[in-house]
Parts: structure tokens; sequence; C-alpha cells
């Protein structure tokens, strides 16, 4: 096996991102070096006591944990509907708490102290919104330009919304942070609905999983089961899309999915399409690309990923 990826995960926790997370912790293709919280799907308290929960869960206190933007870089009124991960972001699925506190260093220095030390080139890994990575290209661009990628999960090309028709969740959030963030010249995986709607999960697909019995496959799924509850009672269908793991995935084996390189923009002034991913599929703008966008992915492999690998990390800690 080649040398792990470092990477570090910026995330707001979350109940996709905890899955997101665990996926990452059970691949070695992937060394963690750090998670940085945002509030995106619950506010910032509650999204880095979720990430240091989560890490002790998972036998990883070593790992640090770095709190960064509570409110978005403009619209401080973003909110999300607690119900779709409930008001604690777990839907209500109580974690231990962590023996420690987060870094005291906060989400861009830690980052910057990462990507600085690390003699590799660090892949960061957004799983919420795009407050804290636009804080890190105003502050230290050199830093942003030795990234060796940014993988993202937000926006869309030809499905464009959850959070609005024209918007989904992360860049709606914070549209201001993401037009910065694919303007700063960082080469970029778009992980957007376009892929994570074809990538979606049923409940048979968990089954090996729960019949593992492992504690933290316990703990995800708890967490499933409240986020399929919410998609039965708001969409009338069983199914969810594992969105952040599907970023996750993608930086651990990129052949999941097909991308094209294009030019992304992020519309944040429309009234009714701010937070857009204004993708230029077809090159009609004539500008040079700025992201690999994803456009298809094979979802049985991620399905099966996934499942194998929480299955295996939870067997690597009995
Ligand atoms: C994204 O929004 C959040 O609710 C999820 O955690 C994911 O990052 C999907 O639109
Ligand atoms: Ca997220």
């Amino acid at each position: 096996m080649s040398t792990p990826t470092p990477v570090v995960i910026d995330t707001d926790p979350g109940i996709d991102d905890a899955l997101a997370i665990v996926l990452a912790l059970a691949s070695p293709e992937l060394d963690v070096r750090a998670l940085t919280t945002v509030g995106g799907n619950t506010g910032l308290a509650n999204t880095t006591e979720n990430a240091l929960r989560l890490l002790h869960l998972c036998g990883r206190d070593d790992i640090p944990v770095a709190a960064g933007a509570d409110v978005p870089l403009v619209r401080r009124d973003s909110r999300a509907d607690a119900s779709t991960h409930g008001a604690d972001g777990f839907g209500g699925v109580v974690l231990d708490p962590a023996p420690r506190a987060a870094d005291p260093r906060g989400a861009v220095q830690l980052l910057v102290d990462v990507v600085e030390a690390s003699a590799a080139p660090v892949t960061l890994i957004a799983l919420g919104p795009l407050t804290n990575v636009a804080a890190l290209v105003a502050a230290r661009p050199d830093v942003a330009a030795r990234l060796e990628r940014l993988v993202l999960m937000g926006g869309g090309a030809r499905v464009l919304g959850n959070m609005t028709p024209a918007a989904e969740f992360n860049i709606w959030f914070d549209p201001e942070a993401a037009a910065r963030v694919v303007a700063a010249g960082v080469p970029i995986t778009m992980v957007g609905l376009d892929v994570t709607h074809q990538a979606l999960t049923a409940p048979g697909d968990w089954a090996g999983l729960r019949a593992s019995g492992g504690r933290v496959a316990r703990a995800v799924l708890g967490m499933v089961d409240y986020y399929t509850e919410y998609h039965r009672a708001r969409l009338g269908i069983d199914s969810t899309a594992q969105h952040d793991s599907l970023a996750v995935a993608v930086a651990i084996r990129p052949d999941l999915v097909a991308t094209r390189a294009v030019h992304v923009d992020v519309e944040y002034v429309g009234t009714l399409t701010r937070g857009m991913t204004v993708v230029d599929l077809d090159g009609v703008g004539g500008l040079p690309p700025t992201a690999d966008v994803a456009l298809e992915v094979d979802a049985a492999a991620f399905n099966a990923l996934l499942t194998s690998r929480i299955t295996e990390l939870d067997g690597s800690l009995r």
C-alpha cells in the first residue's frame, strides 16, 4: 500500500458528517491529521463537541480538533432546519463525553500548522459551509496554495438544490465564503447533489453493519435511523443520501466518480438563486476550469466501501 494521504476534515457534524469522519478514520489510504469545525447543521458548540465525542468513540483522542466560525462571513442569519440532524446534530444519539477540550489554536491556525508541518501536501476535505476555508484563503493564501486539493461536498451542476430549488445547503449557508473559495485557485473536486443523490442508501444496505453489533456501528446506525425517519416523514422515501461520506470516499478512491473539469461560480446576490453553484458544463462562458465536478458515481461500490470500512473499524476496536 502506498503512503496514506494526509488530510484535514473541515466539518459540521451532523449525521452524514459523522459517518464520513468514521469512514476516513477507518481507511488506511487516509491519515487524518486534524478536524476543524464550523457552524452549519447545528451551532459551533455542538459541532465541536460532536467531533470530539466521535473521535473518542473511535479511540482517536490523539487527533486535534479546533473550532472555527460559528456564523457565515456575511449572511449571519443562516440557520439549518433543526429537524434534519436533530437539535444536537446527532439525531438525539448521545455519545460519551471526550476527556479533552478543543485545541485552543482555532481552526485556521490548526490548518496552517498541519499544512506547514506536513512533508507531503495535505488534502482538505470540506463537509460543511466553507466559512473556515474562506478564512484560510484570506489569512494565508500561501498555505492554501500548498494544499494538494480541496475535496468539497456542496453544490450541484444539474441537480441544483436541497435547501432552495437552486441551492444546496453547504453553499447556501455561506455563499460569500463559497464564492471566494472556488475562485482561490486551489485544485477542487466538487462532490455535489448530482452524485450524492445517485448514491442513496436504503435500509437494507445497512443490514451487514447492523449485524456486526460494534459500538461505532450502533452509534452511527442510531443516527442513520433518525435521518431515515426524517426522510420518510418529509419526503416519503426510505433512502438517505450520505452526502459527506461520498466526499471522503472520493478522497479515498477518486475512481468512484466521473468528473468534468469546468468553470464554477457561486451566486451570492440573486434573490431566488443565492447559494447556487453556476457550473459551466458546456463551456459556454469560455472561462478556464476551476473545479473537477463529479457527475456520475458507482453507487454500489460506494455503499460497499462505506459499510465494510465501518465494520472493519469496529472489529479493530474490539
Ligand atoms: C450537506 O448539508 C448538510 O446537511 C450535510 O451534512 C451535508 O454536508 C448536504 O447538502
Ligand atoms: Ca456536513
